[in-house]
């Protein structure tokens, strides 16, 4: 991939003028324009994405299309779906994509076709997860496997964690599934507490198998069970690993045979559609699994081949660079009004968080423009009674994604009508606001004196012109979750390509680990500390002195 700064092209130089141009633009009055819904609103399939109440007209979508352009995006998408190293501080390929190629066509890596070790991986989880899923699988005293546990962090539970959640309807009733990441013993302390260790099934799940968090929780799992089952033989029949790393897990002492792997060139955080989603695959059946992959694949092609004009990724990812880099936002928020996309927004926290907070551009220097928002969000209603107040009145712009499936896989009553005409009622609020003129006259008719609207309208009154997206789904089935997740994904991608960034790798989150691997064996005598800075100094030592 080209390192090319993006504030160097002439669209950015563009954007800015007509950021200063449009300072006052009203989305409101982009409706002036008939047909601006069709115009700025895009359907795949079951998914139709509306990006109309957004502080972008003609103008402002075209010089953002010529930054695409200027930037040689195109030339971007090739080289990954091509197997090129675009993740150049690793030296590897990035090909989540080539998990889900459902095509079958060649991905070549170094001169090789991965697709057939692909393929091999997921005839393995098939046989598996049929297995498991089926009530065939046999713990060591005979009994199926009811308790699924995977241990992992960061890509290697979030994903799963949110997938599962977001497809327990499709869930087998047979099985329960749980997840451990914290180091913090009470997790799986209270995770174990709730299984039969006759009936459990681990999931060791760790791309490196050396993090310390889950080798941990993997360690603990593992003698709490033999304390149950006192034969080592019985580990087979508990403990799988999902790992790019063999010598790792047959230390810790997995068969190799119940070891399903993945490949260097799969982020962590986009691993979910590798072995990493055996325990999904387990839980909603392989069908389901493949339905998924299916969905992200649809996605990717649209991505890869439609005009970037209409095109839902590129689209939303130029708007987002709008909103972040020309009218100043810093973080963006994610609200599913759905419940079982509750994890939705935790997920793209890591995805977008952990790829795009870089501020060290491709040719090594220090970026002078922002890069990666903060993402957040919670499941719509239960924000709109926690923060929300902050979205609609706060002096932060906060660009939200509001997302909404039109069938409910729990119809009761009014329920869904009622939680999507808050969906609806949000983003027109967001947009419309509300004027001092229309607070005063809404007091004045609910009989309110002079002085009380003279006193209380200021605090009433909403600005409006707050820029939202709208994701609305059929249903959230497998095959629709994989559209959208794909599409955040290359969201994340096309900003990271025109940021002029490296978005595959993590070096931010190693200092803290190797300080921590630095402190632990401090913590275990009884000596003062001082080899650290005055606080952290001061800290250890108020924390032995605590525990003494
Ligand atoms: O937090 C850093 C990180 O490397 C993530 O990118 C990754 O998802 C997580 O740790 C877990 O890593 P692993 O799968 O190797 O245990």
């Amino acid at each position: 991939m080209k390192a090319i700064n993006p504030t160097s092209t002439s669209a950015w130089g563009r954007l800015l003028d007509l950021a200063t141009k449009y300072k006052t633009l009203q989305i409101q009055s982009l409706f002036e324009e008939k047909g601006r819904f069709d115009r700025y609103s895009i359907s795949l399939e079951d998914i139709l994405v509306d990006f109309s109440k957004n502080r972008v007209n003609n103008e402002i979508r075209s010089a953002l299309l010529d930054l695409a352009k200027e930037t040689e995006l195109r030339q971007a998408i090739e080289s990954m779906f091509g197997g090129q190293p675009i993740n150049e501080t690793e030296n590897r390929a990035v090909l989540h994509t080539a998990l889900r190629n459902r095509s079958n066509r060649a991905v070549i890596v170094d001169g090789k076709d991965v697709m057939p070790d692909v393929n091999a991986v997921l005839e393995k989880m098939k046989s598996f997860a049929d297995k498991v899923n089926q009530g065939k699988w046999l713990g060591y005293t005979g009994k199926p496997i009811t308790s699924l546990i995977n241990i992992g962090i960061g890509g290697s539970d979030l994903g799963p964690v949110m997938v599962t959640e977001a497809l327990k309807p499709y869930q087998a009733e047979n099985l329960e599934i749980f997840f451990v990441s914290n180091v913090d013993g009470t997790h799986i302390a209270e995770t174990l507490k709730k299984v039969d260790p006759e009936t459990t099934l681990f999931f060791i799940a760790s791309k490196t198998f050396t993090t310390q968090e889950t080798m941990t929780n993997a360690h603990s799992a593992r003698n709490w069970f033999l304390d149950h089952a006192k034969d080592e033989s019985a580990v087979a029949k508990h403990f799988v690993a999902l790992s790019t790393n063999l010598k790792g897990v047959e230390a810790f002492g997995i068969d190799p045979a119940n070891m399903f792997e993945f490949w260097d060139w799969v982020g962590g955080r986009y691993s979910l559609w590798s072995a990493i989603g055996l325990p999904i695959a387990c839980a909603i059946g392989f069908e389901n699994f493949e339905k998924l992959l299916s969905g992200a694949y649809a996605m990717d092609e649209h991505f890869r081949t439609s005009d970037f004009d209409q095109n839902i990724p590129v689209l939303l990812a130029l708007i987002g660079i709008w909103n972040t880099n020309f009218l100043g936002a810093a973080s963006e928020a994610i609200l599913p009004y759905d419940q079982y996309l509750h994890r939705f927004a935790a997920y793209f926290q890591q995805g977008n968080m952990e790829s795009n907070g870089k501020y060290v551009s491709r040719s090594g220097e220090k970026v002078n423009y922002s890069t990666g928002p903060i993402i957040w969000g919670e499941p719509g209603t239960n924000g709109q009674h926690a923060f929300y107040q902050l979205i609609h009145q706060g002096t932060q712009l906060i660009p939200c994604d509001f997302i909404a499936p039109a069938i409910s896989h729990n119809p009761l009553g009014d329920h869904h009508p009622k939680l999507l005409s808050n969906f609806f009622a949000q983003t027109e609020a967001l947009m419309k606001g509300k004027s001092l003129e229309e607070v005063r006259s809404e007091m004045n008719k609910a009989g309110k004196s002079v002085e009380e609207i003279d006193k209380i309208a200021p605090h009433r009154v909403f600005e409006g012109n707050r820029p939202t997206n709208s994701i609305l789904v059929k249903q959230i089935t497998p095959y629709t979750l994989g559209m959208l997740i794909a599409m955040y994904e290359h969201k994340i991608f096309v900003q990271g390509a025109i940021w002029n960034i490296f978005s595959f790798d993590q070096w931010g989150v190693e200092l803290g680990k190797v300080l921590a691997n630095g402190i632990l064996p401090e913590l275990q005598n009884e000596e003062e500390i001082n080899s650290h800075d005055g606080s952290t100094n001061g800290l250890i030592n108020a924390y032995k002195k605590m525990r003494s």
